[in-house]
């Protein structure tokens, strides 16, 4: 059992660790040194089966924007689901219709018509996918933005990271420079530097393969790579480009969607107008669903069965779609990201500032990333994993390290300013330790 986790003084949790290793393949998670075992969760806290509460700080994986047993939530969860069939596999339910009209409506965006449930946000990307090959047999050519990521399995997989196996994928830059992510105070400058290099690339991807170029695969920020944010003429860039060169525009907005940015959408905040926008993790709030959502003329190549399986738009998953949205209809979420978002990013600044293992703060909204380096004798990936230690024994949960160095930073986007400043001071106290 060499991936057992074991914490001094936690036995109760300990126990169910060791069952966990003896019969959970690791593979199935994602490396955290804490591994907490939670027994109950309410709001933005987490209960450990010791009693002991954290606060939450990553929601999930972005994905309890609610945060958790939300009471209006759950209360409309249940209305929409008491006496529901488990399946809705080649039926229909009012719930599902519904779902789809209002998700669509609310996305309130000419070109996002139509749209395709699935059970996981790396289904929704494959289906987008299908739809926009469908859509131009003839061409053969997918650009993906570099170091993306849209999940592990198929296409997703092959799109995901800077290298794939998949013959017709090609990767184009996404800005990750400091100039880019860094400096939002010298716009106009930033767009002279660079700009121009991802013209020039698109250009020459344009010369390169004319007119094979089938679509193109992007998120609103890098995410999994270590939360890079670009500037937003970036995006529009990437826009017109494909438009310019009738090649399907899919952004997936799986984990920036529903306020994450402070917008309800990130494209809205960008400024941009893709052909299909793939929303997943908050949209159920936990469920299990995501959507690939987009210009009907696109997702209507897929013919009957041709992106259907076992459990996407099941009448729980619609019940949470639903449900969420009623509670986006009565609680300010987006707007309360808007305020606690500068004092996060006041709150890790000042961590940048006081603590040398700090190396740099990129984020917006309330989707931010803290990059720690070397110090003292210690790789940045050894920082970065006491660093989650010691916030969990401090009383904050956070998941562990992105690409083993950055700390995310995305708590319940229903968080208040008390609890936002109470687990910041909890991270200040966790590091002090570290020096
Ligand atoms: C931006 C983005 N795309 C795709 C995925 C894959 O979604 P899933 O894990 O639900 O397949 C994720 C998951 O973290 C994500 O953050």
């Amino acid at each position: 059992m060499e991936h057992l986790i074991q914490i001094e003084g936690e036995p109760k949790s300990n126990e169910i660790r060791k069952i966990a290793a003896k019969y959970i393949g690791k593979g199935h998670k994602t490396y955290t040194p804490t591994q907490l075992v939670t027994e109950k969760a309410e709001g933005v806290y987490l209960w450990n089966v010791e009693g002991r509460r954290l606060i939450d700080f990553a929601a999930g994986v972005l994905v309890a924007n609610l945060g958790h047993n939300h009471p209006e939530f759950e209360a409309a969860y249940q209305k929409y689901s008491a006496g529901m069939p488990r399946s809705s596999y080649n039926t229909l339910t009012e719930q599902e219709v519904y779902a789809a009209k209002r998700l669509i409506e609310k996305l309130d965006c000419p070109r996002l018509e139509k749209l395709l449930w699935a059970d996981s946000g790396s289904a929704a990307i494959i289906k987008a996918m299908w739809a926009a090959q469908h859509y131009q047999p003839d061409k053969h050519i997918i650009v993906a933005t570099r170091y993306g990521f849209h999940g592990k399995k198929g296409l997703a997989g092959d799109t995901t990271g800077e290298e794939s196996d998949n013959p017709n994928v090609r990767f184009i830059s996404f800005p990750i420079c400091d100039y880019c992510t860094l400096v939002p105070e010298d716009k106009k400058r930033q767009e002279e530097v660079c700009r121009p290099i991802y013209e020039t690339e698109l250009k020459k991807l344009q010369q390169a393969y004319s007119d094979d170029i089938v679509l193109l695969i992007t998120e609103p920020y890098l995410g999994a790579h270590g939360s890079f944010h670009p500037p937003k003429w970036y995006h529009q860039l990437l826009n017109r480009w494909c438009d310019e060169n009738n090649v399907t525009f899919i952004l997936d907005e799986i984990q920036s969607c529903y306020g994450r940015t402070g917008e309800m959408y990130a494209f809205q905040k960008y400024g941009i107008e893709p052909d299909i926008v793939v929303l997943g993790k908050g949209i159920g709030n936990g469920e299990p669903v995501a959507v690939a959502v987009g210009r009907s003329e696109i997702i209507d190549t897929l013919d009957y069965g041709e992106a259907s399986d076992t459990y996407s738009g099941n009448p729980r998953a619609c019940a949470a779609i639903l449900a969420v949205l009623d509670v986006y209809e009565k609680v300010l979420v987006v707007e309360n990201c808007r305020k606690i978002s500068p004092i996060i990013e006041t709150g890790l600044k000042r961590l940048e500032n006081d603590f040398e293992f700090v190396a740099s703060v990129r984020g917006e909204g309330l989707v931010w990333g803290l990059e720690v380096k070397a110090y003292k004798g210690k790789s940045a990936a050894e920082i970065a994993n006491e660093c989650v230690y010691r916030c969990y024994k401090e009383g904050l949960h956070l998941m562990g390290p992105l690409a083993e160095k950055v700390l995310r930073i995305s708590p319940p986007l229903i968080i208040s300013e008390e609890v936002t400043r109470k687990g910041l001071q909890l991270m200040y106290s966790a590091f002090q330790q570290m020096i």
